[in-house]
Parts: structure tokens; C-alpha cells; sequence
């Protein structure tokens, strides 16, 4: 495998072409933004954290049968992925209430949702990602209906694998976002699954070990991304490249 040119860069990831014309290589970058790109900073190691957190996600979700775009780990920061057709739209699966859900319908956060909430949203950040239904993605043609199908399928599917597989950590999946796109006339799972895209609670203490540490100011946010991968790798502290 050849890293070609440059093909797209994104707030958290860049993408460049190889050799092969179905596979792209993802860079995960230290940069951290929130708000849309408003809020911006550099978090040293985040960018490996996160390459590292999503490789083993979707290598635990393939497991279970999910078709994800991973391949492999390139390098600390780099994976080698399918390319997809992207489908601009956000899937949000939440358990239990927070962050825009609690402020849009007063649902205190930490409230038990009764049955797990679907949500899509329009991704487009000019728009700040409005959320939509399938009204809109028919009457905007952003996906078939049968494809909308699948991808509810799959991001329950991978509700359903996450949250024991978390818990066993002693983490709480509060909620997440997922992407997906069109490979060879099949719908995968694509983007990255990691602190930045979910909501991660301390089981115990119900510490936020996710991206909201950096959108609320909170401090300790790489530490807590490290620690996520502990626990999900099982050692005492994962080794990260770079570090001495
Ligand atoms: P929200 O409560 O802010 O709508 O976020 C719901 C979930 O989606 C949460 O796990 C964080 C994730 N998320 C993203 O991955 N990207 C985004 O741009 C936003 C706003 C949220
Ligand atoms: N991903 C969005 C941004 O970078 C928002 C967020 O995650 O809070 O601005």
C-alpha cells in the first residue's frame, strides 16, 4: 500500500488516496473543535488515542458481523479504510439523556431513556448539522429508503454490542454518532468511533470520559481518552507512540 495525495481534510481527520482506487488512508490529527468548529485547540496524543479507540471498535464490531470500512492499522496516527461513497447524514443513537436531547426537550440529563431514541441530522456544518427525518433525506434524495433501513438495522446492532461490552469496562454508552456510506453497493459503517463521536460515563463515579471535557472546559481530556483505551485494552497504560 502507497500513501498517495491529499484528498480531503476534516476538522478531526485527513484523508489521502493509495495506490488502490477502493481504499484511502485516514489520518487521525490532534485537532480538537467543538460548536462547529468554534471552539478549536490542539490535544497532544488525542489524534492517536483516537486512531487506536475506532480501530478497536470496529474491529470488535466486525467481529459480531458489522461491515465496517477498517482494514488495518498503518501506523499510531494512520488506518488503512474502504473508500465510501459518504451519506450526509448523522445517525445518533441515545440511551440515556444528554447534551442537545436534555436542552431540547427539558429531559434532565442522566434520565434513563424507556426505549433507546434514533436521531439524524443533515451533515453540514454551515447548517450546524440541523436535525431531520425521512421526509427530508427522501424529499433531498440523501439516501433510499432500504438503505435508511439498513442503517437503522446496524446502528441498533451496535448499540446492542457496545453497551455490555462497555459495561463489563465499567463504562456507561450514553449515546454516540455514527456515519455511514455506499461500497460496492452495500451500506457500511464508515468515520471513526471514538471519545470524540460517543459519550463515555464512569460507571462508578459518572465522570465524563468523552469530548465533553473539552466542550465544557472540564481539563484532563486526553487522560481520559487514555484511560478509556485501557480499560478497553486491559492493561495498566496503553503505550502511545510518541511518548517517552
Ligand atoms: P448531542 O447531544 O450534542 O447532539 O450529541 C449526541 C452524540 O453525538 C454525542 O455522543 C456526541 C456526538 N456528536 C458528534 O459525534 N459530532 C457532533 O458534531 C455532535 C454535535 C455530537
Ligand atoms: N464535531 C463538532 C465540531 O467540531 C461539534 C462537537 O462535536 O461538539 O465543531
Amino acid at each position: 500500500m502507497q500513501k498517495k495525495d491529499f484528498l480531503y481534510e476534516g476538522k478531526a481527520k485527513i484523508i489521502y488516496r493509495t495506490d488502490d482506487p477502493v481504499h484511502v488512508l485516514v489520518e487521525f490529527k490532534d485537532d480538537a473543535t467543538a460548536f462547529d468548529g468554534v471552539k478549536k485547540d490542539r490535544l497532544e496524543d488525542k489524534g492517536v488515542l483516537n486512531n487506536r479507540l475506532s480501530a478497536h471498535f470496529f474491529s470488535l464490531l466486525e467481529q459480531h458481523g458489522i461491515n465496517t470500512h477498517y482494514i488495518k492499522t498503518i501506523s499510531d496516527r494512520e488506518m488503512l479504510v474502504k473508500s465510501l461513497e459518504i451519506i450526509p447524514v448523522e445517525v445518533i443513537v441515545r440511551n440515556i439523556a444528554a447534551g442537545s436531547l436534555s436542552k431540547r426537550l427539558g429531559i434532565p440529563e442522566k434520565t434513563e431513556l424507556k426505549k433507546t431514541v434514533l436521531e439524524f441530522s443533515l451533515k453540514d456544518d454551515e447548517l450546524h448539522d440541523p436535525m431531520i427525518n425521512h421526509y427530508h433525506i427522501y424529499a433531498m434524495d440523501l439516501a433510499k429508503p432500504e438503505e435508511m433501513a439498513e442503517m437503522e438495522r446496524v446502528a441498533l446492532k451496535v448499540n446492542e454490542i457496545l453497551v455490555p461490552y462497555l459495561k463489563d469496562k465499567n463504562i456507561v454508552l450514553v449515546d454516540f454518532k455514527l456515519e455511514f456510506g455506499r461500497h460496492n453497493g452495500e451500506i457500511v459503517l464508515g468515520d471513526e468511533i471514538s471519545p470524540d463521536t460517543c459519550r463515555f460515563w464512569d460507571s462508578s463515579s459518572g465522570e465524563k470520559m468523552d469530548k465533553d471535557r473539552f466542550r465544557r472546559d472540564m481539563g484532563g481530556v486526553v487522560e481520559a481518552y487514555r484511560e478509556v483505551l485501557r480499560r478497553l485494552e486491559g492493561g495498566e497504560n496503553p503505550a502511545v507512540e510518541g511518548e517517552s
